[in-house]
């Protein structure tokens, strides 16, 4: 029996589990906490950043991988070390951890960028602004997630704090143009050690707040797919990532793509793929970590949509209010995470097939409405 082991326990662990239940794969997850949203196949609770666990875990499975970015490398590569197996292995992890570091990388393989450089001192802020601005957008580059650590900038006193405590977040803040995007998209991708490659049909994403609200597949036409599909490639190629992978996208009033970040995991983007393709994100990540090969990724529906749960407050609970969410249209597919509820965080999703994105969208936010309003 094959044996997976996934280094944190959120939802994206929660959701690789009946993957690997239908696949007869045993899957162990190392979580931080007791109350994690991958409780139901916790064998480990602890820290990863303890060395001494991270070994004792990767010795009771044939692969780790990621339910997050967060493990730091030299751990990974320590484990590579003696011969334990790490997928995505550090080398191309680490690109994924620091937006720094994959700016430089993608720069490297000549994909298209937004203008972009590193900085450590208010100077060079003002530098880029007086170049890119009135505005612009400052990241920290690592130990980001759902828009914490993205501010858009006009002056650099807007990021004093971050510029105080420098040293912590790694030596340098990314700078980045304000890209003038009329929509973000995404585009999946799973690549296994073998180097087979399977490619989703690329997304169009909508975040709110820097948080991923929804998900229209595949991204209305018109729609350069053509040049989103070569980019993730050539990404998941130069980088040598085994696993699922998500490019996120912008695109501008003429069509063009340039790359916003990646990710070396399932990702928000692909939650629709658990019904809307032949293989969802999560099986496929399995696959490729142990090398099997790649599930087809046809769209099992014209049209699918995602529309995520986000927490009101610390108390709320979504799944008591199923009842009317779900009298809203008996083909939509809801999940919880399990997850104690904060304001803004992700506590679960709705996914709706079928025709037409707008009338889609339009269900799947009743269904969310029909929670939210009993909360
Ligand atoms: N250079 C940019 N120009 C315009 N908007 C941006 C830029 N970078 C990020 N954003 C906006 O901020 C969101 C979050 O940024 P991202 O780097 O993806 O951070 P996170 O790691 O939090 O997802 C993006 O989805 C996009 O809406
Ligand atoms: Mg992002």
């Amino acid at each position: 029996m094959h044996r997976v082991g996934v280094i944190g326990g959120g939802q994206l662990a929660r959701m690789i589990h009946p993957a690997a239940i239908a696949l007869g794969i045993e899957l162990k997850v190392f979580a931080e906490q007791e109350h994690s949203s991958a409780h139901q196949a916790a064998t480990k609770i602890g820290d990863y950043t303890d060395y001494r666990q991270l070994q004792e875990f990767a010795k009771t499975v044939d692969v780790v991988t990621f339910d997050h970015e967060h493990v730091p490398v030299a751990l990974l590569e320590q484990l590579e070390a003696e011969g334990l197996k790490v997928y995505p292995g550090p080398k191309s992890l680490i690109f994924a951890q620091n937006k720094a570091l994959m700016r430089r990388r993608l720069a490297e393989l000549g994909l298209p960028l937004p203008a972009w450089q590193t900085a450590s001192d208010a100077a060079a802020i003002e530098a880029f602004i007086a170049i890119h601005g009135p505005e612009i957008i400052v990241k920290t580059p690592v130990g980001g997630y759902d828009g914490k650590g993205v501010r858009v900038v006009s002056d650099s006193q807007q990021v004093s704090d971050w510029l105080d405590q420098i040293e912590k977040l790694g030596g340098e803040l990314l700078l980045e143009e304000k890209v003038p995007f009329v929509r973000e998209l995404a585009q999946l991708v799973a690549r296994n050690p073998s180097g087979d490659l399977a490619t989703y049909e690329v997304v169009q994403t909508v975040q709110k707040n820097g948080v991923c609200a929804e998900v229209i597949a595949p991204a209305p036409k018109p729609v350069d797919s053509i040049a989103a599909r070569i980019i993730a490639e050539e990404i998941a190629v130069g980088l040598n990532v085994v696993g699922m992978m998500a490019v996120e996208l912008f695109e501008t009033a003429d069509g063009h793509l340039v790359i916003n970040e990646l990710a070396m995991r399932p990702h928000n983007s692909g939650h629709y793929s658990i019904e809307g393709a032949a293989t969802s994100q999560f099986e496929q990540h399995l696959r490729a970590v142990l090398d099997l090969p790649l599930g087809s990724t046809e769209l099992l529906a014209p049209a699918a949509v995602m529309v995520n749960l986000l927490g009101v407050d610390d108390r709320n609970t979504f799944t008591e209010h199923y009842n009317k969410a779900m009298r809203v249209d008996a083909a939509l597919k809801f999940h919880s995470y399990e997850k104690s509820a904060r304001g803004g965080r992700k506590m679960g999703h709705i996914t709706a097939l079928g025709d037409h994105p707008a009338e889609l969208l339009k269900k799947a936010h009743s269904a969310a409405a029909a929670i939210y309003n009993q909360i």
